[in-house]
């Protein structure tokens, strides 16, 4: 019962005690910025002594400019020292696209503005037809305009044919793959049976020609050559080639002995 008016009694008490500071060098309430504001735990304090410092964090939607101060600090003469605007509308990184990279100079830049525009270079395989290269501008809604199309795939020219073979190609552009089949009683040299328009230099080529060499068995060239390119990619990774060849040759010779058998009688009853 006795420990209530002590209760009321402890505030008066405190009061003086925390007027105290302001008296020997203190800035007071913190600032009011329109573009930050400081942390949440000391926003709504009202005495800050001298060598105080505050950093202030930038509001939504906006970011701090990297060459710019967000701190403040309170001044030996009992002021908070000045801040200049330090937070900005801006862009996240700009937008990645396959046909252009971004120039070295912008890609250096950590602080996109709103209203900065950056430039592209085309991309190794792509080229420019005009003299405009790609650009995007940050918008005031921090989005990046779309980054026009302007380079275009360059063209690795009709492939030239193996010998005793030919290049399937449908495009000849960029990343383009052609088939390469070789003729009747040849098979490829490689593993390989695709060229690709790649980049070599500064420009594009199409990647080394596999040969097409005479089958290893002429008697069983149309067989072989058929059945080669379905197989082609089993045999390399598994040894199971040879039963599959094998057993079709085999049935196929029972066939044509039964065949010739039945011919043989057939001819013997009839002559
Ligand atoms: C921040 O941006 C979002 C999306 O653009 C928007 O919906 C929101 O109102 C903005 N907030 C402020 C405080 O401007
Ligand atoms: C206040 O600070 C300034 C520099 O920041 C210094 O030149 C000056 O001597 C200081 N005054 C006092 C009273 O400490
Ligand atoms: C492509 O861009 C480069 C670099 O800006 C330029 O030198 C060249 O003239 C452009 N090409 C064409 C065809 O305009
Ligand atoms: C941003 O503004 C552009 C045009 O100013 C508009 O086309 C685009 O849809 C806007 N994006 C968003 C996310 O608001």
């Amino acid at each position: 019962m006795g420990s209530a008016p002590y209760r009321s009694l402890l505030p008066l008490l405190l009061s003086p005690l925390s007027l105290l500071p302001v008296v020997c060098g203190d800035c007071g309430p913190l600032p009011s910025l329109s573009r930050a504001e400081p942390p949440e735990d000391i926003r709504h304090k009202n005495s800050f002594p001298v060598g105080s410092k505050v950093t202030y964090r930038c509001l939504q939607n906006l970011s701090k400019i990297p060459s710019r101060l967000d701190t403040i600090m309170c001044l030996n003469n009992s002021l908070w020292s000045n801040l200049q605007e330090f937070c900005d509308h801006s862009c996240q990184s700009p937008p990645q696209v396959a046909f252009a990279k971004l120039s070295k100079e912008d890609e250096m830049k950590n602080f996109y503005a709103v209203g900065i525009t950056v430039s592209y270079d085309c991309s190794p395989g792509y080229e420019n037809s005009t003299a405009e290269l790609p650009t995007s501008t940050c918008r005031e809604n921090s989005t990046w305009s779309e980054v026009p199309e302007l380079c275009h795939k360059q063209s690795c020219g009709p492939p030239t044919n193996p010998e005793h073979g030919t290049v399937v190609a449908t495009d000849h552009l960029y990343l383009a793959r052609a088939k390469v089949v070789c003729n009747e009683g040849y098979t490829l040299s490689s593993r390989v049976s695709f060229i690709l328009c790649f980049t070599q230099g500064n420009g594009v080529a199409w990647t080394p020609l596999p040969t097409c060499q005479v089958s290893p068995s002429v008697t069983g060239t149309t067989a072989v050559a058929n059945s080669t390119p379905h197989l082609e990619k089993k045999a390399s990774e598994n040894h199971y080639i040879l039963p599959l060849v094998l057993i079709p040759c085999i049935t196929g010779a029972a066939v044509i002995v039964a065949w010739s058998i039945k011919k043989c009688s057939a001819s013997k009853k009839t002559g």
